[in-house]
């Protein structure tokens, strides 16, 4: 009797000390934050910023419990001639994200970007780029079946009125080729979630709804598709009011739902109160994932500014991510761990599951 009251003693003091965080102990990691959550929280990256940079590798492999290759899967890098694969760097991702115990978020099969010259400029009729389509994703999918929790299988396939995108895939193939792809990617990787990614289509409008329609039609005709991506790439300020009721139409029609390429950007310079704001809305976005079972990760489209895609394509903008230029984590940062861990009682509190 004594020796269990002691023993209980023992057990509930040492839980006080590891949940007490004494000063000087290093914070809960968001990775372990999100897991205790039942969510993921990611991260892009590429290897030729973890390969020569090993604090940031440090933070990479300490922060977050999955990667998405940036840049390694896309078409340009895995098929930069016709029939000639090539896979070192999407290799070194995969290989950085097993020896840190993090999942892989593939991205992405079929863009109407980053294709290489041989394929945008070849004149393919019909059927030959249809198996071309196939044989790329057969191969690609298949060298890391089993090692990718999802597939973006189609990126991007939506003009902003929720009309299907021009482009090599639309205008040879017409829409058929979506189908037409996540049937390869099952084949290729049977235990892989496949996934249909697109910009806004966070908040409830045109683009959401078409994207709604296209899953719910091509799960009734029989085409495996699991899941949909939101990117996320938001304007500060500019978290859309509906995200969270739109993730959940998403997983009441039965699809599971990621956030995919989360960054915020604000037009430099960054000051603090942009960077509060950028706070709350990356805590908005953790909330309304978080909110709907169902939503199983976040991932931010990489974790510092110093290698944020940001002010290469919006000049004047940046300061997007969660970690500054110095590797220093950003109100961002505290915001997206204090939504991870909030305790029932405050999440029920602010409406958060
Ligand atoms: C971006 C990469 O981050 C850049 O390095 C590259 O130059 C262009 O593409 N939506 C997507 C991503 O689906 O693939 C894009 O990534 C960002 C927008």
């Amino acid at each position: 009797m004594r020796r269990s009251l002691g023993f209980a003693v023992a057990l509930l003091v040492g839980v006080a000390v590891l949940t007490a965080a004494p000063a000087g102990a290093a914070e809960p990691a968001l990775r372990d934050l999100a897991a205790a959550r039942g969510v993921y929280l990611g991260t892009a990256t590429l290897a030729s910023e973890f390969r020569g940079d090993p604090p940031y590798a440090a933070v990479l492999a300490r922060e977050f419990g999955s990667v998405t290759p940036g840049n390694e899967l896309k078409w340009d890098a895995t098929e930069p001639r016709r029939g000639k694969f090539s896979f070192a760097e999407a290799d070194a991702v995969v290989a950085q994200a097993r020896s840190a115990g993090q999942l892989v978020h593939g991205h992405t099969l079929v863009w109407h970007n980053q294709l290489p010259g041989w394929l945008t400029s070849g004149g393919f009729g019909r059927s030959e780029l249809r198996s071309l389509l196939r044989r790329h994703i057969s191969v690609v999918a298949g060298r890391y079946a089993g090692q990718v929790r999802a597939w973006d299988v189609v990126n991007e396939p939506f003009d902003e009125d929720g009309t299907f995108r021009s482009g090599l895939w639309l205008d040879t193939l017409g829409p058929a080729y979506i189908a037409d792809a996540l049937r390869a990617a099952r084949a290729a990787d049977p235990g892989a979630r496949l996934y249909i990614n697109d910009y806004n289509v966070e908040g409830i409008g045109p683009k959401s709804d078409a994207l709604l329609r296209l899953v719910q039609s091509l799960r009734a005709s029989g085409v495996p598709i699991d899941g949909v991506g939101m990117q996320a790439h938001l304007i500060l300020g500019q978290v859309p009011a509906s995200m969270q009721q739109n993730i959940r139409r998403f997983v009441d029609a039965g699809f599971e739902v990621a956030i995919t390429e989360l960054d915020v950007r604000m037009e430099l310079p960054s000051t603090p109160e942009k960077l509060a704001r950028q706070a709350a809305d990356y805590g908005a976005v953790a909330d309304a994932c978080l909110a709907v079972r169902g939503c199983v990760g976040l991932t931010v489209w990489d974790f510092t500014d110093r290698y944020s895609w940001i002010p290469s394509v919006f000049p004047g903008q940046g300061a997007a991510t969660p970690y500054d230029e110095a590797l220093r984590p950003k109100p961002a940062r505290a915001a997206l761990a204090a939504s991870l861990s909030l305790s029932p009682s405050a999440r029920r509190l602010r409406g958060v599951r």
